[in-house]
């Protein structure tokens, strides 16, 4: 008995041997972009292609079921002479935000970049006939902020990205190609945009959830291979410091170096089709959320979110440890819509307040509800009141010791209690903000 139990724990110890030794190690440098992202809190998200110029979001091929041979004449009519990089980069410093990421070539197949192994990209194919990436590419690097690159998994336009996935099956003109020339296309456009435009913050890749099951029992598995194995890997190989994430909405896959969550708070699934809470991973986390209601411009969005709401959510990402990469879709004509950037100062100046309980920080003790949100640095837990009518914080106790609890403003103490019965703040002296009230909790 007592030799066959040695026997499973070396089996299981070999085992597990086995697999760490196929798992992806992170380089040095990767790890360090990490912390790097952690700190970072806040980036901009641009939607931005030829679907622009119709004024209805990034899906428009898709819902309008435009055909190839129609939706191939839009690049003609793209010609984004007032686009400034300068201007771009200037407002998304303003706005507090530290990284960009830009989609390089979304699901209707157009690549912005100039692309070798495509003749349908910016250059070649737009009246405009620059390279907005290289462009914006340029101006980060001279105002030291970081970019990253969108890149669509899914593909409207090329006859290779067949088996075809969920959507875009009501767009005429679709040809039947091999599956295995398309890996091959999408691995030479990220080697492109690997190679061609410097350093870069890391990949985002969206798209996975095409290639789900339709059948509900197999709803999970896939209907193709993604060589995620192949693509990780050359990422990491060209720029070992690239982050990869991947908009699949499922658990971490081996190789990934963030997670990110669309429209939702991590764990929420507030959509009903983000990831769940159990497979929230160890990696650093991103939320992505519009400030309408569209990712792409729409002309006709006026789901305007306000300054409040939007400073909200990025306290509360934060607070539940996460990044908040805020979208823009750009004009047409290369302008960032007026109501966009005047929302983006908003946050900027709130930031230029109040960065230090943002910027630096991982998530606090407390865990995050609708009422407060706690962010950590070191030995200082911030406390974000977001709702200015409570008179007494009551949380569950927080396994730490605290030296006092101040308004930061002001600086006065505050009354608290923190034992089995929970922790309890009282707040009702405090003059409150109608965004945010932070407090100060010093720890021992
Ligand atoms: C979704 C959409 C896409 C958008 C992305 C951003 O996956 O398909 O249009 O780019 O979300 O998070």
């Amino acid at each position: 008995m007592r030799l066959s139990l040695h026997y499973i724990f070396l089996l299981t110890f070999l085992f597990s041997f086995s697999l760490d030794a196929q798992e992806y190690q992170p380089s040095p440098e990767n790890l360090e972009a990490r912390d790097w992202f952690q700190d970072a809190r806040f980036g901009l998200f641009v939607h931005w292609g030829v679907y622009s110029v119709l004024g209805d979001g990034e899906w428009v091929m898709n819902n309008q079921n435009i055909s190839i041979e129609e939706y191939e004449k839009l690049p003609q009519f793209f010609n984004p002479i007032d686009f400034d990089p300068k201007e771009w980069v200037s407002m998304a410093k303003d706005a507090g935000m530290k990284y960009i990421t830009i989609t390089s070539r979304h699901h209707d197949g157009f690549s912005m970049f100039d692309s070798k192994v495509t003749d349908y990209n910016i250059v070649d194919a737009t009246p405009y006939g620059k390279d907005i990436i290289k462009m914006l590419a340029e101006e980060c690097r001279k105002q030291n902020i970081k970019l990253f690159f969108y890149y669509s998994l899914l593909d409207w336009n090329r006859d290779d990205y067949f088996p075809r996935g969920r959507t875009g099956n009501g767009i005429l003109g679709r040809g039947e190609g091999e599956w295995e020339d398309y890996i091959v296309f999408m691995k030479s456009q990220l080697k492109e945009l690997l190679t061609n435009y410097g350093e870069i913050g890391g990949i985002w890749l969206d798209g996975h959830w095409d290639q789900k099951e339709w059948d509900g029992k197999k709803f999970g598995g896939l209907r193709v291979n993604w060589h995620y194995d192949e693509i990780y890997g050359m990422i990491h190989k060209i720029q070992p410091q690239a982050l990869i994430g991947n908009n699949h909405h499922i658990g971490v896959i081996d190789g990934e170096d963030f997670q990110m969550f669309e429209k939702d708070l991590p764990g929420n699934n507030s959509t009903g089709w983000g990831t769940p809470a159990d497979q929230i991973g160890t990696v650093p986390l991103e939320v992505c959320e519009t400030i309408n209601g569209s990712w792409g411009f729409n002309l006709q969005d006026r789901k305007l979110k306000s300054d409040k709401e939007l400073i909200h959510y990025l306290i509360k990402a934060a607070g539940y440890g996460s990044n908040m990469l805020l979208n823009v879709g750009p004009m047409p004509n290369g302008k960032i819509q007026p109501k966009h950037q005047s929302s983006l100062k908003a946050i900027g100046n709130w930031l230029k307040q109040n960065g230090k309980t943002i910027y630096g920080t991982r998530k606090g003790p407390i865990p995050p509800n609708d009422d407060y949100v706690s962010t950590q640095k070191e030995k200082t837990v911030y406390l974000h009141l977001l709702n200015p009518e409570i008179e007494m914080i009551h949380a569950q106790q927080v396994p730490v010791r605290i030296k006092g609890i101040f308004d930061m403003k002001t600086k006065t103490k505050l009354a608290y209690r923190n034992d089995r019965y929970g922790l309890a703040i009282d707040v009702s002296e405090l003059s409150k903000d109608e965004i945010d009230t932070v407090i100060r909790i010093e720890l021992k």
